[in-house]
């Protein structure tokens, strides 16, 4: 059996505790295509299942990584319409490696003006964005309130929003305010002045909704700006939801059909979005402390650098 590089940790703690390993190449079993992995894009939740914030009960070594783009190399029985060569983007268990088995249903084809770098960095926020927007469907007419519209979820959202005819209010910090300003979103700064900001940009009018990585202070300002709660959805977890008796996104029943919905769209330039910064597998640590400043963009790892 092949050997692999592959990023492992021996205990939950920073982005110093990954580092590279030699694992076994797999084999595709039935509905499984054995990935040559191109790209890897890196979510806040991948940082929390670092640090432990998100528990797993797997042993160490634990590898990480769920979003993945590359090339089917192999393909097990039952691979429906898969061939050998195909760039398919989606996700899976412990990505960052060089080689990677993935459920066939888990992945689809990246639209050919797509790069992998790009596939690989919206699985994610494409699932987290559009299960906002199927919790709060928006329409013309709607003022909604993006929280973190300059993030890689907040981006989609607002444009997703924008789409549908709303008018989009969206939190940043001060260098993504022209970003927002030229793509129709009023930009807003998060923090001290969010409030008063908000209500500035409303001018009167009432929000209609939230949706996105509200905290307890949108969804405070949001309802208090006139959302009723059955509008409001937040990606900031259910016990916060909960108190707030708003909606928490369900991003557990995704299907690869919210990614590659999301994936055409950016391929055919209605929305746009795009990578940061990339980093060699070596540089996972690197790319993890990128992710865990909360500010800077879309971070990618390119495992077979
Ligand atoms: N529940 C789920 O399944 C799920 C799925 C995906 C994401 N999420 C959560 O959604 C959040 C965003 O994810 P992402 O991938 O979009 O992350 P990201 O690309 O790193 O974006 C972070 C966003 O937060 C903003 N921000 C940074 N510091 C802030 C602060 N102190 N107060 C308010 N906003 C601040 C950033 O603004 P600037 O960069 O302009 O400073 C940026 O807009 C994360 O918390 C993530 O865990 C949850």
């Amino acid at each position: 059996m092949g050997m692999q590089r592959a990023i492992t940790y021996d205990r939950t703690g920073d982005p110093g505790e990954l580092h590279l390993s030699e694992v076994a190449v797999p084999s595709p079993a039935a509905e499984r295509a054995l990935l040559e992995v191109h790209a890897v894009g890196i979510n806040p939740y991948d940082v929390k299942v670092l640090t432990g914030q998100a528990p797993r009960d797997t042993p160490f070594p634990r590898g990480i990584g769920s979003d993945v783009a590359g090339i089917v190399r192999a393909l097990g029985d039952n691979t429906g319409g898969l061939h050998v060569g195909d760039a398919v983007m989606g996700w899976g268990l412990n990505t960052l490696r060089e080689q990677l088995v993935v459920r066939t249903s888990s992945v689809t084809l990246i639209p050919p003006a797509l790069s992998l770098d790009t596939a690989a960095a919206l699985v994610t926020p494409s699932i987290a964005a559009t299960a906002c927007l199927r919790a709060v469907p928006l329409s013309a007419g709607d003022i909604a309130l993006v929280p973190g519209a300059s993030g890689s979820v907040g981006w989609l959202i607002a444009q997703l929003a924008l789409r549908a005819g709303a008018r989009v209010i969206g939190t940043s910090g001060p260098g993504a305010r022209d970003r927002l300003a030229a793509a129709g979103i009023t930009p807003i700064p998060y923090g001290e002045s969010f409030a008063g900001a908000l209500s500035d940009a409303l001018n009167g009018a009432s929000l209609t909704a939230v949706l996105g990585a509200a905290a307890g202070d949108a969804l405070r300002a949001g309802l208090a700006a006139g959302a009723e709660p059955g509008h409001v959805v937040t990606l900031a977890g259910e016990d916060l939801a909960q108190e707030f008796g708003v909606i928490s996104a369900d991003t557990t029943h995704r299907s690869i059909e919210q990614v590659s919905m999301v994936a055409e769209l950016v391929a055919a330039r209605e929305i746009e979005f795009s990578v940061a910064a990339t980093y060699p597998l070596a540089d996972a640590p690197a790319a993890f402390a990128a992710v865990a400043s909360g500010h800077g963009g879309k971070v990618v790892v390119h495992p077979q650098q």
